[in-house]
């Protein structure tokens, strides 16, 4: 089972950061700095989901898959230019789209999205290392995305809006309108939303394989990893004195001594 360091957690984090220094400037960079300080003590432990047969359900996975799927977007995107697609979007919109695609995952303003799973049965058969937060109000993790962005008066472009709101592809059925339109008037006028979907899907796939690839050579079953990882002294990672209390909360809940 894949794991982050502390290390490697606060140096995404600090990536993160630069990725926004480097990107952004002005009004739009000043607002994105205060809402990720905001979240920073939420968001830098953030699961990317809460099954181990999905993708990056870890501690700080969603800074780590929000890194992926901007490095893949711009990838993605050199590969259709270079073979004739026509890029009517900036790498700024594309890096917006890629950052907050799933925004949702970190919750609403004082609630988590993703909580340690504390069944025992469900960690150990179904793989489930986190659960849905029951005290959120439900909305799909895109709505919250653009909630969120607009609570914190963060404006986006026409194609960042697209790209965000098109990321899941028609994994979503949300989005059938706008992907499945017999209308020929109707249909997208950017590539970014499919070259985000696909930035997306490769990030998603490498990091269940990487996953899996651990599993392999460890040799050991998923379950019996969640046990270790719950129950062994000698194996759980040390709370960092960087991370804050809440951060430290979560790794002892998740890697401390009690079952
Ligand atoms: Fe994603």
């Amino acid at each position: 089972m894949k794991q982050l360091t502390e290390q490697q957690i606060l140096d995404n984090w600090d990536k993160l950061m630069k990725l926004i220094e480097d990107t952004f400037e002005g009004d739009r960079k000043d607002k994105l700095l205060k809402m990720y300080k905001y979240f920073e003590d939420r968001m830098s432990v953030a699961p990317a989901s809460g099954k181990a047969a999905y993708h990056n359900a870890m501690v700080g996975g969603y800074v780590e898959h929000v890194l992926h799927v901007t490095d893949c977007a711009l990838k993605i995107k050199k590969l259709w230019e270079e073979d004739g697609a026509k890029i009517n979007f900036t790498d700024e919109e594309l890096i917006f789209a890629a950052m907050h695609h799933d925004l949702g995952k970190v919750g609403d303003l004082t609630e988590d999205y993703y909580i340690p799973q504390d069944s025992e049965w469900h960690r150990k058969n179904r793989g489930e290392i986190f659960k849905h937060n029951p005290k959120l109000q439900y909305m799909s993790v895109t709505d919250r995305a653009i909630y969120l962005l607009n609570h914190f008066g963060i404006q986006m472009s026409e194609w960042e809006y697209i790209g965000l709101r098109l990321t899941d592809g028609l994994y979503e059925e949300a989005n059938k309108s706008y992907l499945m339109s017999y209308n020929p008037d109707w249909s997208l006028k950017s590539n970014i939303a499919y070259i985000l979907h696909q930035a997306d899907m490769m990030a998603t796939h490498i990091e269940f394989d990487e996953w899996n690839r651990l599993d392999e050579e460890t040799n050991t079953k998923i379950s019996d990893n969640i046990k270790k990882a719950v129950g062994s002294k000698e194996e759980k990672p040390k709370p960092s004195p960087k991370l804050s209390q809440k951060s430290n909360d979560l790794f002892e809940e998740l890697f401390g001594d009690k079952k």
